[in-house]
C-alpha cells in the first residue's frame, strides 16, 4: 500500500543575506510540520525557495555592477547555509530562476492569454518599487504607498492583464463552502469583508520597464512579473506542464501553504483565482500566521532591528531557537521577540524542567543501581495510574494541536507531561526510597515511570527539537529505532525494564540571564552583522576590523563573568546552631528551625524536609546567610538561609564547618 501525501509550503523568500529570525519562524513551522508528517508515515514534499525576480533586485545588482544572476546566486548560497544551520530537512527548493521554472510559467501565460484570462491593455497607476506592487489612487494613504508608507512613482505602460475580476463570485463561494480553506478564521472574514465583496479589479502580470523577469515569449519586451511567476512556483516545482509530471500528480493539491498575514490575500484570491482559471484543483489550506515583533513593530531589515538567527544558534543550539519561536508565538497571532524572553525560555522550559527531569532520572539511576542498570523486579506506586492517564490524555491533545498547526499548544501539552513527571519525582522522594533495601522494587518503578516518561517525551519533541531526542535516548538507554516511532508511545512501557542509563552531557545549560544578555547586546552589534554579509562585500580591513573587534568583545565577555571581592563581601555568612526544628504544617517540603548565632535566635525556614527529619537537623550547625531580607514562606516568617549542596538529582545536604567553632562565628 503506498503511503498518504502530504505537501507543505513556505513562501519563496526574496534574496536578500539579512534574512532574520522573523524569516525563521515561516520555516521552522513549515519543517517541524514536515518532521511531523514523515513520522506519522506519510509521504512529504516539503518546499521552499526563493523569489528572485524584480525590479528591486535588478537594480542593486546594477548598484553594485554585477549581473542580477551573480547578485543572487551568491545569496542563495547563504539562506541554503541558514537553512542548515536551522535544521530545515526540504524536500525541494526552488529558485523561480531555474530553467524548469521559467518555462513553466511561460506556458502558464500563453495558456491564460489562448483562452482569454489574459489580455492587453495599458496600465496607468501608482507603483511602490520596495513592494513590487502597483495600487490604484484610492488605495493609496496621503499619496504613499499603503503598505510601507514610501514614496510611489507614476507609471503608465502597456500591460497584459488577468482577469481576476471574473473570478469574485467563484472565489467567495468557495471560501463560503471551505471552512478550512483559509486559517486562523479570523483572516477569512478579512479577506471576503475587505477585499472581494468591495469588488476585485484586474491584475497587471506584465511588465515592459525593466528585463529582470520571465519574458513573455509571444511579446517581447514584457516580462511576467511577481503574481504569475511566484504563485506558480508552487505547481512549477512539480514539474507541472512539464515532461516529467510526476510529482505533480502525486502531491498536488497542496495540503497548507504556510504564509505570512500580509501575503495571505495573494494566497487566497489571486492565487485560487489563477488555478481555477487554469482548471486545477485549489489547496487544501493557507495558514496565514503571525509576525514576530519587537516592541510592538515588525522586525525588518529596513527598521533595523533584525535579530540573526545564526548568532542565537551558535550560542543556544537550533533546538533552543526552534523551541522558542514555536513555543512563545500563538500559531495565528504576533508574538514579542527580546533576548530576555528567549532567555526565560530556555532556563525555564529546557534547563529546569526538560533538562532536569532527564539529569536527575540518569543521575539517580546510576547511583541507586549497579552499573545504571534497573532490575526485573519492579513495584508500582499509588502515582503511576495518573501518569500513564495523563501520558495518554496529552498525547492525544498535541496530535489535535498539531494537525492544526498550534504548535505553541502542542507544545505546553507536551511539557505538561514534563512537569508532572518533575512532580512526580517529589511525590514519591527516591532518595527517601533508596535508603532502605526493601523498597528497591518500588525505586526501581519510580525510575522505570520516569524513564518511560522520557522515551514518550523525546518522541514527542522531534518534529520540533531533532536534535535532543537522540541525547535523551543515549542516556535511557534507547537508540532510534521501533521503540522510539511515533506508534510506540501509544503502548505505555515499551522500554525494556532492564534499561541501562548514562549520563550524558548537559542538553541545556542554565544561563546567567543577565550576563548573557550584555554578551547579546555585544554579539548582536553591527559588526558581527557585517561578517555575515555576502562575500564580495567584505573587504579585508573589514575583516581585520570585526576580529580586534571580537577579540575586544570577548574579552568584555569574559569580565562579566567574574565578581569582586567586595562583590562577595557583601554575603554576610554566619554559623548557627540548629536549637529547635519541626515540620511547617501542610507542607511536605519545609522545616522551621530556630538557629542560634551568637547571642541571637533567629527563625528560618528550608525547603529541607525530604531529606532531614526535625529530629536529625537539631544540634547541626550550618552556614547561615543572616543578611539576606527576611520573607515569609506559607505564613511563617524565615529571617536567613540554610547553606545546602545539591546534587544532579536535586538532593539536598546541608553544609556546616569541618571543625569545632562557636556559633555565631563570621563565614568568610
Ligand atoms: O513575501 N515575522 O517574501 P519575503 C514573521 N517573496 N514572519 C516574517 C517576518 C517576521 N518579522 N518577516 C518576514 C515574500 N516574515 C514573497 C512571497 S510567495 C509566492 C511570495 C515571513 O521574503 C513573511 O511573512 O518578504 C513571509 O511568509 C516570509 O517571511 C517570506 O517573506
Ligand atoms: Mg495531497
Amino acid at each position: 500500500m503506498s503511503k498518504p501525501t502530504y505537501y507543505i509550503t513556505t513562501p519563496i523568500y526574496y534574496p536578500s543575506n539579512k534574512l532574520h529570525i522573523g524569516h525563521s519562524y515561516t520555516t521552522v513551522a513549515a519543517d517541524a510540520m514536515a518532521r511531523y508528517k514523515r513520522l506519522r508515515g506519510y509521504d512529504v514534499m516539503f518546499l521552499t525557495g526563493t523569489d528572485e525576480h524584480g525590479q528591486k533586485i535588478e537594480r542593486r545588482a546594477q548598484e553594485e555592477g554585477i549581473t542580477p544572476q551573480v547578485f543572487v546566486d551568491n545569496i542563495v548560497d547563504w539562506i541554503k547555509d541558514l537553512w542548515k544551520t536551522m535544521d530545515i530537512t526540504y524536500d525541494k527548493f526552488i529558485r523561480t530562476t531555474d530553467a524548469e521554472h521559467k518555462q513553466a510559467v511561460q506556458k502558464i501565460f500563453k495558456t491564460l492569454y489562448d483562452q482569454g484570462d489574459i489580455y492587453k491593455s495599458e496600465y496607468e497607476g501608482k507603483y511602490c518599487t520596495p513592494c513590487e506592487t502597483f495600487y490604484t489612487e484610492h488605495q493609496l494613504i496621503d499619496g504613499k504607498c499603503p503598505d510601507c508608507g514610501r514614496p510611489v512613482e507614476s507609471v503608465k505602460e502597456e500591460s497584459y492583464f488577468f482577469k481576476l475580476s471574473a473570478y469574485q463570485d467563484k472565489l467567495i463561494k468557495h471560501i463560503e463552502d471551505n471552512p478550512a480553506f483559509i486559517q486562523p478564521q479570523t483572516r477569512q472574514n478579512e479577506m471576503i469583508n475587505n477585499f472581494l465583496k468591495p469588488g476585485l479589479e484586474d491584475l497587471c502580470v506584465s511588465r515592459t520597464s525593466f528585463k529582470w523577469g520571465v519574458p513573455v515569449e509571444f511579446d517581447p519586451g514584457h516580462v511576467v512579473y511577481v503574481w504569475i511567476d511566484a504563485l506558480s512556483n508552487y505547481i512549477s516545482a512539480l514539474g507541472y506542464l512539464s515532461e516529467d509530471d510526476e510529482a505533480f500528480k502525486k502531491y498536488w493539491p497542496a495540503d497548507v501553504h504556510l504564509v505570512g498575514k500580509e501575503i495571505v490575500r495573494f494566497h487566497t484570491i489571486i492565487w485560487p483565482a489563477l488555478l481555477m482559471a487554469l482548471d486545477l484543483p485549489l489547496p487544501e489550506q493557507v495558514f496565514g500566521h503571525g509576525w514576530l515583533v519587537i516592541d510592538g513593530g515588525k522586525m525588518s531589515k529596513s527598521v533595523g532591528n533584525v535579530v540573526d538567527p545564526s548568532i542565537l544558534v551558535e550560542r543556544y543550539s537550533s533546538d533552543a531557537i526552534r523551541y522558542f519561536l514555536l513555543r512563545e508565538i500563538a500559531f495565528g497571532q504576533d508574538g514579542n521577540f527580546t533576548n530576555e524572553a528567549l532567555i526565560t525560555r530556555i532556563n525555564s522550559d529546557l534547563a529546569n524542567d526538560l533538562g532536569n527531569l532527564t539529569s536527575r532520572t540518569v543521575a539517580m539511576i546510576e547511583k541507586y543501581f549497579e552499573g545504571g542498570t534497573l532490575p526485573e523486579m519492579q513495584q508500582e506506586n499509588e502515582f503511576d495510574t495518573d501518569i500513564k492517564a495523563l501520558v495518554k490524555n496529552q498525547i492525544q491533545k498535541a496530535e489535535e494541536n498539531i494537525e492544526k498547526l498550534f504548535f505553541n499548544n502542542a507544545l505546553e501539552d507536551i511539557w505538561v507531561i514534563i512537569r508532572r513527571l518533575n512532580k512526580y519525582i517529589d511525590e514519591t522522594m527516591p532518595w527517601v526510597l533508596a535508603k532502605d533495601e526493601a523498597n528497591k522494587p518500588k525505586l526501581a518503578g519510580v525510575l522505570y515511570t520516569l524513564s518511560e516518561g522520557l522515551r514518550v517525551v523525546s518522541v514527542m519533541i522531534e518534529p520540533f527539537m531533532p536534535r535532543t531526542p537522540e541525547k535523551i535516548w543515549g542516556q535511557i538507554g534507547l537508540q532510534r529505532g521501533e521503540l522510539t516511532s511515533w506508534d510506540s508511545i501509544y503502548t505505555w512501557g515499551t522500554l525494556p525494564k532492564t534499561t541501562t542509563a548514562k549520563k550524558g552531557e548537559n542538553m541545556f545549560p542554565r544561563i546567567d540571564k543577565e550576563k548573557e544578555l550584555a554578551a547579546l547586546e555585544l554579539a548582536n552589534s553591527p559588526v558581527d552583522t557585517n561578517q555575515k554579509e555576502i562575500k564580495s562585500e567584505t573587504k579585508p580591513e573589514a575583516q581585520v576590523k570585526v576580529q580586534e573587534k571580537s577579540a575586544q568583545k570577548t574579552e568584555e565577555v569574559k569580565q562579566l563573568e567574574y565578581i569582586t571581592i567586595d562583590d562577595f563581601a557583601k554575603v554576610e555568612l554566619k554559623i548557627g546552631e540548629v536549637i529547635v526544628c519541626e515540620r511547617v504544617p501542610k507542607s511536605d517540603k519545609l522545616l522551621v528551625s530556630q538557629i542560634k548565632i551568637g547571642e541571637e535566635v533567629r527563625q528560618i525556614v528550608s525547603g529541607i524536609a525530604t531529606y532531614y527529619t526535625p529530629e536529625e537537623f537539631v544540634g547541626k550547625k550550618v552556614v547561615v546567610v543572616t543578611n539576606l531580607k527576611p520573607v515569609k514562606l506559607r505564613g511563617i516568617l524565615s529571617e536567613g538561609m540554610v547553606l545546602c549542596a545539591v546534587d544532579e538529582t536535586g538532593k539536598l545536604v546541608a553544609v556546616g564547618p569541618l571543625g569545632d567553632i562557636v556559633s555565631g562565628s563570621e563565614v568568610r
